[in-house]
């Protein structure tokens, strides 16, 4: 079946797809660099009403993404946070795993059918050491596979003006086409080979994708059948360190959100800790197996990694004399969109579609790198790569 066109003149906007659209975290991203979305797909009735309601309904599919693979676009750029499934190894050999059935595998079909010059895709952190790295492994492998060159790195919205401490593993997969480089570190552009890279790198540092365990490292490389990788501890860009919870607070929120009388007596159930873990201000922890007390946080440091799971909706904060839960705009804000984004739906339900969603800052720095390459290619050419490589490892 031939894929419906949206236009190949070299002047045309960048074109993206987003799978698994939630409330639109690439979708912001997009829209920030004239990126256009001409489709994005979503099966949550509340995620796909908020991202209606915020972005219209030009090429947006509600629904299960494996029914509607066929109907997507030549496009640019496939972005997706997808879920995380296990691979299984059923039916092939012991330790290498087959992404059949997962949604994953849906990713895949598209960007083989649809060849995107890039992809992206964002996730947990932990998807570098699940299955002590034979899922990231698979993925590495099954990528490739495609033609796609591969870089990954674990980012954090913190470098990105948020006050939360909420890391991601995000993977850039690029069409190879022999002009290889790096979009997820600093400038090191122009360079010959991904071997070239490799060697100046660390010589002993090149390895096969095997079947072997191997937790993966927080920034790496792939292409056919290797990698290279390194626990890079530089971020992207330099944090604003003044940047605290407590500055994104609402003034006045409703009193539906505080629990002071009660957080006071549950507080006799729990254990004092008083000391900041990545930046976060850890006031008291539960004690163990009670689940009588409560985490409770401070503002003076950053927000704990929010998600969508809804026990942590209820942990507390101390604000002033008093201890409450954040509001739903609060969330918002720690993920960096706006605060009205998901009006219309129950706070309650407002905690997970923020908890799922990528902060846009983050994928906005990724999308412009590789927007902005397509301008500044030229200015490369012809310059000497292992310089530029050599001032940019450490970043
Ligand atoms: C990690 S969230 C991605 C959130 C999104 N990046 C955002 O900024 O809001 C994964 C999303 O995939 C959706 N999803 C799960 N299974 C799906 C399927 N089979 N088809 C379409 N969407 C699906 C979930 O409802 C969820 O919103």
């Amino acid at each position: 079946m031939s894929i419906p066109s949206v236009g190949d003149s070299a002047t045309r906007p960048w074109t993206t797809v987003e799978l698994f659209c939630g409330i639109g975290g690439f979708r912001i991203a997009s829209d920030a660099l004239q990126i256009d979305t001409v489709w994005a797909n979503e099966i949550e009735e509340r995620a796909a009403s908020v991202y209606v309601r915020q972005f219209g309904d030009r090429g947006f599919v509600r629904g299960d993404l494996r029914q509607h693979t066929g109907e997507i676009p030549q496009h640019d750029i496939l972005t997706a946070g997808f879920p995380c499934q296990p691979f299984s190894s059923a039916g092939k050999k012991k330790g290498v795993y087959d992404p059949r059935g997962t949604l994953f595998a849906e990713i895949l079909a598209v960007i083989q059918r649809c060849q995107p010059r890039f992809f992206v895709l964002e996730n947990v952190k932990r998807l570098l050491s699940m299955d002590s790295g034979k899922h990231f492994a698979t993925i590495l492998r099954s990528s490739i596979a495609m033609g796609y060159l591969l870089e990954w790195r674990v980012l954090n919205a913190t470098w990105f003006g948020l006050p939360q401490n909420r890391e991601r593993v995000v993977i850039v997969g690029s069409r190879d086409n022999g002009s290889l480089r790096s979009y997820l570190r600093a400038e090191n552009r122009g360079l010959k080979s991904l071997e070239n890279v490799a060697l100046k790198f660390d010589p002993s540092g090149i390895r096969e994708i095997g079947d072997k365990a191997q937790k993966f490292k927080n920034w790496g490389l792939s292409w056919g059948g290797k990698f290279i990788d390194k626990d890079v501890r530089l971020p992207v860009c330099e944090p604003d360190r003044n940047l605290r919870l407590r500055h994104i607070l609402e003034k006045n929120p409703s009193s539906k959100f505080f629990f002071t009388e009660d957080t006071l007596k549950r507080i006799e159930n729990s254990e004092k800790v008083d000391r900041y873990f990545n930046g976060v201000e850890i006031l008291y922890n539960q004690k163990g197996g009670a689940r009588m007390g409560y985490s409770i946080f401070g503002v003076n440091g950053v927000a704990p990694t929010l998600t969508s799971t809804t026990s942590r909706h209820y942990e507390r904060y101390r604000v002033g004399d008093d201890y409450r839960r954040l509001t739903n705009v609060e969330y918002a804000r720690l993920q960096g969109f706006p605060d009205g984004h998901c009006d219309g739906i129950s706070p309650y339900h407002q905690y997970s579609l923020f908890g799922n969603a990528v902060p846009p800052c983050l994928v906005e720095w990724v999308m412009n790198r590789l927007v902005r390459d397509r301008f500044t290619s030229v200015e490369f050419a012809g310059s000497t790569a292992s310089t530029q490589l050599e001032l940019s490892l450490d970043r």
